[in-house]
């Protein structure tokens, strides 16, 4: 077991959660698409999360499409009180594995069907709108019509919470307006800072900050400072790059992904490292 507990705690709507969650996109199959290549392996990561206190679980309806979703019914549920499920809608998968914006009132009410249907909930805890007005990063462009049809739903008791994914400053501002916003969902790691401002803006007003690709995503981070730090602390770069990431802001959530439960470990060990003033500063220097 490792001692999670030490990387404290944040409130997701109206619960609290450990700073260490886990990301299951891993789970779907190269590119994330299609069925694991290990099945009883994908359940088994789910369950070890889970096991070592994990209870903040990412995922989407629309990686497989609908494989992470049907993985983590079949691993965990019925669901421990404690554990809270965000997903994301916004999207759909093209027969090529592509990413298709899915924004019509239509494909967002049957998202929100599809994630309670595969996932065997009632209501879904928080969902995220991932907006796609560009696949790979933030792009202006209003959202208040999909917002709209969301806080339509939460209105209806299929979504307790909502949050907000790829998006700008000014998009966060407009969706605050329309619904409370729990989350924010962006592409953030020790190399790709583009959102520093941003993270402090939404601690200040006690919202949630989960960063994408904290690792690297696709691209795992590589960097001879990184490494070096970690080697003279006995530990591994992604424990190192974990733990800067928990340093960096309360308010930020973990969901490092993974497909092997080796790496998840590693992972969830990252909580129990504490890094120096001088540690940090040095790592800053990444970016
Ligand atoms: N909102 C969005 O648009 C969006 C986009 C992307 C992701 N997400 C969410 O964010 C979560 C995290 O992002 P991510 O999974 O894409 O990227 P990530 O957590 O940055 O990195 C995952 C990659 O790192 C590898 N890895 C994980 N732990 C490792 C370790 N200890 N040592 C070496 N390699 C390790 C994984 O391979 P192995 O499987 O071999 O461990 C995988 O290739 C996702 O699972 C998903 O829930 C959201």
């Amino acid at each position: 077991m490792f001692n999670i507990e030490k990387s404290a705690t944040y409130k997701l709507g109206d619960r609290s959660v450990k700073r260490l969650g886990y990301g299951a996109m891993q789970l779907a199959g190269p590119g994330v698409f299609g069925p694991p290549n290990d099945r009883d392996s994908a359940l088994a990561v789910l369950r070890e999360a889970v096991a070592n206190g994990v209870n903040h679980l990412d995922t989407s309806d629309f990686y497989g499409p609908h494989v992470t979703n049907q993985l983590i019914r079949e691993a965990l549920h019925p669901y421990l009180e404690e554990l809270v499920i965000v997903t994301k809608i916004g999207a759909r998968r093209g027969a090529d594995g592509s990413w298709i914006p899915a924004f019509s009132p239509q494909e967002l009410t049957q998202a929100v069907h599809d994630n309670l249907r595969n996932l065997g909930l009632d209501a879904l805890d928080v969902v995220n709108l991932r907006c796609m007005f560009d696949v790979h990063q933030p792009a202006e462009g209003s959202i208040e019509a999909p917002l709209g049809v969301l806080a339509e739903l939460q209105r209806q008791g299929l979504v307790r919470h909502i949050g907000l994914s790829n998006v700008t400053a000014a998009q966060i501002e407009e969706g605050r307006g329309i619904c409370d916003i729990v989350c924010v969902q962006n592409h953030y790691n020790l190399a790709h800072r583009d959102d520093d401002a941003l993270i402090d803006e939404l601690a200040d007003d006690g919202i949630a900050y989960v960063p994408f690709f904290p690792l690297g995503g696709f691209s795992p981070l590589q960097s001879s400072t990184l490494s070096n730090v970690a080697s003279r602390l006995g530990v591994t770069p992604m424990q190192v790059a974990l733990a800067w990431l928990l340093h960096r802001s309360p308010n930020i959530l973990l969901i490092p992904g993974t497909s092997s439960v080796t790496h998840l470990r590693e992972n969830l060990g990252a909580a129990q490292l504490t890094l120096s003033p001088e540690t940090l500063s040095e790592l800053d220097g990444i970016a």
